[in-house]
Parts: C-alpha cells; sequence; structure tokens
C-alpha cells in the first residue's frame, strides 16, 4: 500500500524553511506517494496552502493531524520532544537530528520504535551522495547571504568605479575557511567586483580559491590540515600563531570580513580578536558565519548585529531562513533525492537499505535501534602522496624548471654552442648559415618563451600559438594578389589561373576563422584570469 508523506510546519523560533515545496509534491506523488502538508507550513517561505493544494497534496489543518497521519514525516529542524510523541509508532523521519549532539532526542525517538534518516549524517565522500547532500546546499545559500548581509551593513560600493564624481577602489574582501559556504561567499563577493582573499588550513582548498576569483593566502607555517573526510582538525600552537599574525594584517587591509571556519564536533576556532576588530576602519563588517558554534570572531554575538569599533559585527545564525525560498526549494529537492533512494520501485513504499552505503550513513535509528554512527565507509584509498625529497631534483646537477643552471655548465652549453657554429660557418654554404641562426635563435626564443609561462596559462598559450601559426595565410595571398614584376607596376597583371585562385581564397578563408578563432578564444581564456 502507497505511503503517506506529511510535512509539518516548522516550530523553531524563526524557521522560516519547509521541508517540501510544491514542485517537489509533484515528484513525490509521481513516485507513488500520498503527500499532506499542514496548513500555513510554507508561508513564511512564499509557497501558499493552494499551491500545494494545485500540486496535488492534502492540506491538513493542525498538527496534531499531520503527525498521525503520515507514514512519513519530512522535517527541516530537529523535532522538539513535543513533536517526537506525535510521531506515530514504527514511522519514519527525514530531515537534520545530529545525533551526536543529541542523544536524548535518539533516545525518545528510539522508543517510538522509529526509523530516523539524518541528513546531516549523509556520507559526503561519495560522489552519488551530491544530489541529497543538504549541508552542501545550505552551506552555499548561507554563503551567499553573509554576502549579502555584508553588502547591505557596508557604506561603500563592492566594485571599484571611475566616475565624473571620483574614483572608487573596490572593497577588500577576507573570508576565513573556504569550505562550501566559504567558496560561495568567495564566488559571490568576487562577482560583485570586490577584491577576495581568502585563508584555509587546508592547503588543497587553494585552486577552488582562486578558480572562483579569489586570491588564495597562505599561513607561513608548515602543516597539513586536514583531519580527514574534507573536515578540518585543530592546529597546533605554533600554527595558530603564525595564522594569527597573517589575519591582523589582512584585518588591517580588509573592509569585509567573512568568517566560516568549522571543526566538526569542536568549538569555533577563534580567528579574529578584539585586537584586529579594533584595527579595521571604521565602516568596515565582519559577518561571523560560525556564530551558532561560539563564534570566530571573540566579539560575536550570536543572532545580532553589533557595532564595536565602528566595525559591524553581525552574527545572525538564521542566514539560510533569510533566503527561505530558495533553501526550502533545494532542501526539498535534496529530501526528494533520498525518497527516490528509498523507493526505487516508485510503488509509493519505502525500503532502508542497510547495504546501501549512502542510505547506511543516514540511518541514525532503524525500527527503533539506534544506528549511528555507521560504520567508516570503504573508500578506494588516495593515491600515494609524493615522497618529497623526491620531487626536488638534486641540486648539483640543479636544471630543473625554475632553478638557474649554474654558471660552469651553462659555460660549458655555450662553449659547445660557439664551436658548433665555428663549423658550421666554416663547411656549410653561406645562404645555410643564415637560415641556421635564424633556426637557432627562433629554438633559444620560443624555449625562453614556452618554458617561463606559468603551467596554469599553457592553454591560452597554445591557443595563440595555434593563431599565430596561422601564418601560412601568407602563401595563399601570394597566390592571390598579382604578382608585381620587373617594377612594372602599371604593366599588364598576370593573373594566377583561376583554380588556385579558388583554392587560395578558400585557404585563406580557412586559415581566417583559424587565426582570428585563435585570438578571440585567447582573449577569452586570459580574461578568466585577469581581475
Ligand atoms: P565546515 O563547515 O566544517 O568548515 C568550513 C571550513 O573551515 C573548512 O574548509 C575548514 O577547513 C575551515 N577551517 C577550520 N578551521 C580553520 C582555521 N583555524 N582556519 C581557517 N580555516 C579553518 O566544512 P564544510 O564547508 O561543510 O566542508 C568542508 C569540506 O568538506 C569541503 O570543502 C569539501 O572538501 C568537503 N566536502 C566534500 C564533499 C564530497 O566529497 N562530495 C561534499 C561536501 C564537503
Amino acid at each position: 500500500m502507497a505511503l503517506q508523506i506529511g510535512v509539518p510546519k516548522e516550530t523553531a523560533a524563526g524557521e522560516k524553511r519547509v521541508a517540501t515545496v510544491p514542485d517537489v509534491v509533484e515528484k513525490l506523488i509521481k513516485l507513488g506517494f500520498s503527500v499532506a502538508v499542514e496548513s500555513g507550513a510554507g508561508d513564511a517561505a512564499n509557497f501558499a496552502d493552494d499551491t500545494y493544494r494545485a500540486a496535488g497534496a492534502e492540506v491538513v489543518p493542525s498538527a496534531a493531524d499531520l503527525w498521525s497521519k503520515s507514514d512519513i514525516v519530512l522535517k527541516v529542524r530537529v523535532p522538539s520532544a513535543g513533536e517526537v510523541s506525535l510521531l506515530r509508532e514504527g514511522g519514519t523521519l527525514i530531515g537534520f537530528i545530529w545525533p551526536a549532539q543529541n542523544p536524548e532526542l535518539m533516545q525518545q525517538l528510539a522508543a517510538r520504535k522509529a526509523t530516523v534518516l539524518a541528513i546531516d549524517a549523509l556520507p559526503r565522500q561519495l560522489s552519488r551522495a551530491q544530489k541529497m547532500d543538504a549541508l552542501t546546499s545550505m552551506a552555499g545559500v548561507s554563503g551567499y547571504r553573509a554576502v549579502i548581509e555584508a553588502a547591505n551593513a557596508f557604506d561603500r560600493f563592492f566594485n571599484g568605479q571611475i566616475t565624473a564624481a571620483g574614483k572608487i577602489p573596490p572593497a577588500k574582501v577576507f573570508v576565513a575557511g573556504a569550505g562550501v559556504a566559504g567558496l560561495a561567499a568567495i564566488g559571490t563577493a568576487a562577482n560583485l567586483g570586490a577584491i577576495v582573499r581568502a585563508n584555509d588550513t587546508r592547503a588543497e582548498v587553494a585552486d577552488q580559491v582562486v578558480s572562483l576569483g579569489g586570491e588564495f593566502v597562505r599561513v607561513d607555517y608548515e602543516e597539513e590540515g586536514s583531519g580527514g573526510g574534507g573536515y578540518a582538525k585543530v592546529m597546533s600552537e605554533g600554527f595558530l600563531a603564525a595564522q594569527r599574525s597573517m589575519y591582523a594584517q589582512q584585518a588591517r587591509e580588509s573592509d569585509i570580513i567573512i568568517t566560516t571556519a568549522l571543526i566538526p564536533g569542536k568549538p569555533a576556532p577563534k580567528l579574529i580578536t578584539a585586537e584586529m576588530v579594533k584595527s579595521m576602519k571604521p565602516g568596515s563588517v565582519i559577518v561571523d558565519m560560525a556564530a551558532e558554534q561560539g563564534g570566530n570572531c571573540e566579539l560575536t554575538v550570536p543572532d545580532q548585529a553589533v557595532v564595536v569599533h565602528g566595525v559591524t559585527i553581525v552574527g545572525y545564525t538564521d542566514l539560510v531562513s533569510r533566503l527561505a525560498k530558495q533553501s526550502s526549494t533545494l532542501y526539498a529537492t535534496n529530501l526528494f533525492r533520498v525518497t527516490e533512494e528509498l523507493c526505487k520501485t516508485k510503488d509509493g513504499v519505502i525500503d532502508v537499505n542497510m547495504e546501501d552505503d549512502a542510505i547506511r550513513g543516514l540511518t541514525v535509528i532503524k525500527d527503533g535501534s539506534i544506528t549511528w554512527p555507521a560504520p567508516p565507509l570503504k573508500l578506494p584509498a588516495p593515491p600515494p602522496k609524493p615522497n618529497a625529497t623526491a620531487v626536488v631534483a638534486p641540486k648539483a646537477h640543479g636544471h630543473g624548471k625554475g632553478e638557474p643552471m649554474s654558471v660552469k655548465s651553462l659555460a660549458m652549453v655555450f662553449g659547445i654552442g660557439a664551436l658548433l657554429f665555428l663549423l658550421v660557418g666554416l663547411y656549410a654554404p653561406a645562404t645555410f648559415l643564415t637560415h641556421f641562426t635564424v633556426f637557432v635563435l627562433a629554438c633559444f626564443i620560443g624555449y625562453m618563451v614556452v618554458w617561463n609561462v606559468t603551467p596554469s596559462l599553457h592553454t591560452p598559450l597554445m591557443s595563440v600559438t595555434n593563431a599565430i601559426s596561422s601564418i601560412i595565410a601568407i602563401g595563399a595571398l601570394v597566390q592571390v594578389a598579382p604578382p608585381l614584376t620587373g617594377g612594372a607596376l602599371n604593366g599588364p597583371i598576370d593573373r594566377p589561373n583561376t583554380l588556385i585562385l579558388g583554392l587560395a581564397v578558400f585557404g585563406l578563408a580557412l586559415t581566417a576563422v583559424n587565426m582570428f578563432g585563435g585570438f578571440a578564444v585567447t582573449r577569452r581564456m586570459l580574461a578568466m584570469f585577469r581581475k
């Protein structure tokens, strides 16, 4: 028999999201379920009861009715004790649970013989799980909103402008912690035209920061920041001291700081001290996205925006709720993907398959028994890290890229070159020597040009080389143009035959595409690197 999905109105103070939206209701019905929504559940996210009805859901007047008739309840926030008591015995609950932080809730749910899927327990490392990853989709929304809050509190433009009224410098934004939320903030601030810098203890995010238009600022201290599973670890005191001095400098230079640094299961690291806040220019803004976990800034007041030393410190913990329609839509889609995985037969019946890695990770209680934490995933071993000593070329023969040749070997190369040239000059015909000189110089210049280009610019370099190689156009041009013979500019013109002319024109057209196309592509590629 097809199961009934129920979506109650969220009861947590200030929560505006809803666990499903009308578009997703239609999809759930297509999977074979019937859907009921508590009246007013979507109001705060701008989804009226009628839109749910139009999508095929039944709108139920009260929470008690909704919970009692639902086999599966979809929720956003951790349920209250009152809500748990409404859950049907043996029912299924899908939503945020945070089992490590809520042991009592876990016991209450187990006592209801429930099956509980905690969206926060999803094994995010599985690429198959990405479509269900609500932590990522919510972090993306909050990173975006953090920049919008910063822009709201900041009293200047983000982008630099040159106007008749004067030159406006771009805002300088510093993002501490480049996880999902941090990267979303970097992309948004860069798109608004700010100069964005970012730091993270996990050095592997540097490329991601750059690809979103930011600059990665490193801490001058060697220490691996990964604590496994893509998350950070608590760093050593030495690292933190070096990091503080770098952050102090960034605080002095930045107009806006957005902090997102978190370590799972630990209080947020304190990265921005009161002293750093004091050193910022009046009118600057700090958005502390870690406010709920204690804050990355010493002066953050959770849920409030305060002004200290002329700096606005925003500690809102409801950033996702401030974009309730967007976040509800993304969250509803994540839950739909979970439901789809549970109901592969599309007949409105679920199968909580504990053999499936993603479902196993999500399931924190199965039929009343606590199954959290899930055993660690058996992922393929990461490729071995290259041995540091193996990649460093031995100093004595150091001709590696970026390492200058020793004077001795340079002199030897030049000596051999000069000797070869002398031999060629002595024995080869004069015309050969001219061509040979041009050839050697071309090789030398080509080598110097290519070798000194940073690897990330190799693709634009190839396309520009491609465009330049269309110099063969000259051959076609010679064929198309009338030859100027014997200085007789006004004499009879000796035209090539039509076939050659046609082929030359065709060749010219083709090579023109290559040439102009090549330059156009190079321009576009280089534009991606420009700030
Ligand atoms: P998060 O919200 O726990 O942490 C935010 C960021 O703060 C992290 O990048 C962390 O390295 C950084 N951080 C912690 N302590 C810091 C300190 N003292 N100074 C500076 N930065 C500090 O993490 P989030 O955003 O939920 O995910 C982090 C990572 O997890 C992602 O960047 C990704 O690598 C990984 N992940 C992997 C997925 C996958 O494999 N499919 C999916 C989602 C996330």
